[in-house]
């Protein structure tokens, strides 16, 4: 299995565009040991032709053109095949609305993301524009799917939903209990060769079922987005916990370096926010997640899964 980082930075990007903080100063300025990133997104193949992308982000297009295995063959093509979605969140969908140009895709998600997309979204008929333009895909936690090319033929992927502690996007919040099937984690598996991607870019708490989830994976991405609980109000830039915004903290006696140990294959933070100082290369934050055998996942990144043996590129 391919896989390639389009994006690693959390909703809004790093720098994001009305942000001051440190960080995102910094990188602008060029004063901090940082490199930008643009919100967070993975692409995905099992032969290198034919694509899936795991959340849609507002930065599509540039990390489309980035990205040249995704670049179309012919006139009027795309390597696109789908999209699978872990959330309704904008900085996971936007991008959506950005692949409207009359190319049938397949959108796999829970369905109330997809309800939360599709009812009373005037702006989701650009992406049905003619019969079949976009095809859901139900993802479902009891089920693995698998995802299928643009002709309907099988790519060589499957997809299982993993249920997980989140709460709704914010802006369905009103009226709307936060359910499991809100946000997902993804198990993305290439039978074929072997291989086994873990994708949980958003994960609140980590119990039995991530962490047995997470240990049948060859290669884990995992929600970096915050160092610590109270970041934002450290910072002065927000009231909210990072645990009540869906996100389990990296640091700390509950972060995911300590209660995530047990995990031996190669591992990511992805879905970094731009306060978090491990976006810092010469932070001690940044010293203490290598030292406990993750990485910070950047813009660019690529990885062969399975029997062509893992390596990273
Ligand atoms: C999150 O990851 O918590 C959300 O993307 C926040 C947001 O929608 O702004
Ligand atoms: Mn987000
Ligand atoms: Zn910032």
């Amino acid at each position: 299995m391919r896989v390639r980082v389009l994006g690693s930075a959390a909703g809004g990007g790093f720098p994001q565009w009305n942000c001051g903080c440190v960080n995102c100063d910094g990188v602008r300025t060029g004063t901090v040991a940082a490199s930008a990133r643009s919100q967070e997104s993975l692409a995905v193949s099992a032969d290198g032709e034919t694509w899936f992308l795991l959340n849609a982000s507002p930065d599509i297009r540039s990390q489309i053109e980035a990205a040249p295995q995704l670049h179309p063959r012919r006139p009027r093509h795309s390597p696109l095949a789908g999209v699978v979605l872990t959330s309704g969140d904008v900085d996971h969908c936007l991008g959506l609305f950005c692949l409207r140009e009359a190319q049938p895709l397949v959108v796999a998600s829970t369905e109330r993301v997809w309800r939360g997309l599709a009812e009373t979204n005037a702006l989701f008929r650009t992406l049905q524009r003619f019969p079949g333009h976009t095809r859901w895909l139900e993802l479902d936690p009891e089920q693995r799917v698998s995802l299928p090319t643009a002709d309907g033929a099988p790519s060589g992927l499957t997809v299982q939903a993993v249920a997980l502690t989140g709460a709704p996007p914010l802006h369905l919040r009103a009226g709307l209990a936060p359910s499991e099937l809100d946000n997902i984690g993804l198990l993305v598996e290439h039978a074929e060769a072997g291989a086994v991607l873990a994708y949980f870019p958003g994960c609140a708490q980590i119990d039995g079922r991530v962490r047995n989830a997470l240990a049948r994976a060859d290669a884990v991405f995992f929600d970096g987005t915050f160092w610590s609980n109270w970041e934002l109000k450290e910072q002065g830039l927000g009231e909210r916990s990072a645990f009540d915004m869906g996100h389990v903290p990296v640091g700390g006696a509950e972060g995911s370096m300590e209660t995530l140990q047990s995990l031996t294959q190669q591992r990511f933070l992805i879905h970094i926010n731009n306060t978090n100082p491990v976006l810092r290369e010469d932070s001690a934050e940044r010293r203490f997640v290598e030292a406990h055998g993750w990485r910070v996942a950047s813009d660019g990144l690529e990885l062969v899964l399975g029997s062509t043996g893992a390596r990273s590129a």
